[in-house]
């Protein structure tokens, strides 16, 4: 994540954004893998950084199924959209990339096309009514079964297994990291949500919240550590709710435990998580943070409304003091040089005009370094499409969006003035994407710094002593 703004629903390849359902939203297309495979896999994500780091699990069960991943649609054997539900905007886009695809698969007729993720467990076989080119539907709890699934597929068949599960993690299965820079890598620690705050679709399209195995968590951290990573992102819908307990009862490891374990791999490791809900972040774990400088300081905590009776409406189960008090801890805790990001919804069910306003002081009041910004869009099936009606004009949701985006814009603004005139510890992850001569890396606040290279290279952890704020990263020089 950079210090961009970004409000996906103007955009249609959103760029790339934190997680759990959210962070991380640009279409990402499947590098080419070539071990000589029979059949070439083709696959886009789009959503959420789960959703992402699904597809690095749906490629290692198909690896094993003979498909090697290419980044050439019209070469593919197998072509799989990941999909996101989360507002009207992200199915829409889904559609007019399968409707694309429908004219590949004329002139390929052998082409398989299948639909996986959150939209695949929203309509189900409804797809295969609606959409006639798609093969395959398969929900993100069913992806053991894609072999099986596949092989009906071959058979002339269409397949479809949106069956949701109670335990299912893919805990034994090792990514194929697909679109890696080979430093940083995501790592899911749950699934599913339990939250049912009103607005969301995603306890319905991914089910009960479970906790992945502590040790395979681990162990995955240490594989990436030896394999050359530098940074890992734990992942969950709500973190802080992490709980995983041993089957013989005799260990029990939180979410504060966990990151205290995988920030004692190694000292070289960076690690970030996402996301976290306000209700459950726990001082345990900022102090956590606070013992280790390999945690990085940046909370994503996504507010979604700065006023009480819109967060009880959402069902978010927290209120505006309860937020600020959060926010306090953080500082307190932590100190201001730690980042704090949100995720707003603008002209929610009812809100008004004095609601609004409350969500422009909290963001005020906040500071926050980078915020995801959206309008309300009611999701079929959600309890505020059933019990609450989506009573605001469009015209009046975006323009108080764009209030919140253009007071956001300021604060964020601030921020990157502050950082400059400081040296920060940037952890290099590739060339500037405008010079060679330049490398781009973040700082532990999820800052994009740009310096001349000089000697270093990929991969590096380099003292950077930056001199200007630009709107989107910092530019700096490296300092011995
Ligand atoms: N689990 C995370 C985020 C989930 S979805 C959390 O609880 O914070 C990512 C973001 O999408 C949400 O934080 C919310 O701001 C936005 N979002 C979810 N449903 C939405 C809807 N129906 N309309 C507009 N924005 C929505
Ligand atoms: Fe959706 Fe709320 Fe769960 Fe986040 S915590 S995924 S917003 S239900
Ligand atoms: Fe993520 Fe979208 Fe599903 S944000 S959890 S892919 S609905």
């Amino acid at each position: 994540m950079s210090q961009q703004l970004f409000t996906l629903d103007y955009l249609d390849t959103p760029p790339t954004a934190a997680a759990g359902a959210e962070p991380a939203q640009d279409v990402r297309v499947s590098p080419a893998t070539r071990t000589g495979r029979q059949r070439k896999l083709y696959i886009e994500s789009y959503g959420c950084q789960m959703n992402f780091s699904d597809s690095e699990i749906v490629s290692s069960i198909l690896f094993d199924e003979g498909f090697d991943t290419t980044e050439q649609l019209a070469e593919a054997d197998l072509v799989l959209l990941n999909t996101c539900s989360i507002r009207e905007k992200a199915e829409q886009t889904v559609r007019m990339r399968l409707s694309q695809i429908n004219s590949h698969k004329k002139r390929n007729p052998g082409m398989l096309v299948g639909v996986l993720g959150c939209m695949a467990e929203r309509l189900k076989s409804k797809f295969l009514e609606e959409e006639k080119l798609v093969d395959l539907v398969v929900g993100p709890d069913a992806y053991r079964d894609l072999p099986n699934l596949i092989r009906e597929v071959d058979g002339g068949q269409k397949a479809v297994n949106v069956l949701l599960s109670r335990d299912e993690t893919y805990a034994d299965i090792t990514p194929v990291r697909l679109n890696s820079n080979g430093i940083t890598a995501f790592v899911s620690i749950m699934r599913g949500c339990d939250n049912m705050c009103s607005f969301c679709v995603v306890p319905f399209t991914r089910g009960r919240e479970r906790s992945r195995d502590a040790h395979s968590i681990e162990q995955e951290c240490r594989d990436l550590v030896a394999q050359g990573y530098k940074e890992v992102t734990l992942l969950g819908q709500n973190v802080d709710s992490y709980k995983w307990a041993s089957e013989d009862g005799t260990e029990h490891v939180n979410f504060a435990q966990l990151l205290e374990r995988v920030a004692r791999i190694s000292p070289e490791l960076r690690v970030r998580f996402s996301t976290s809900h306000p209700k459950d972040i726990t001082d345990e774990v900022l102090h956590t943070m606070g013992r280790y400088e390999n945690i990085c300081k940046y909370i994503h905590l996504p507010a979604q409304s700065g006023n009480s009776r819109i967060l009880k409406l959402m069902n978010r189960t927290y209120d505006r003091p309860w937020y600020e008090e959060r926010v306090q801890a953080i500082r307190r805790i932590l100190g201001p040089e730690c980042a704090i990001s949100t995720d707003m919804i603008a002209g929610f069910c009812s809100e008004t005009e004095e609601e609004h306003q409350d969500t422009l002081s909290l963001i005020d009041w906040v500071q926050y370094d980078m915020a995801y910004m959206f309008f309300y869009s009611e999701r079929p099936g959600t309890l505020a499409a059933r019990k609450l009606a989506d009573d605001i004009p469009l015209d009046v949701k975006k323009r108080r969006l764009q209030e919140i985006i253009d007071l956001q814009q300021k604060s964020s603004a601030a921020r990157n003035h502050q950082a400059v005139g400081k040296v920060h510890r940037v952890l290099v992850e590739n060339f500037s994407k405008r010079s060679q001569e330049h490398l781009s890396g973040r700082n532990s606040q999820n800052q994009v710094v740009i310096f001349p290279k000089k000697h270093y290279k990929k991969g590096d952890y380099v003292n950077v002593f930056v001199h200007t704020g630009t709107g989107g990263s910092l530019l700096g020089d490296s300092v011995e």
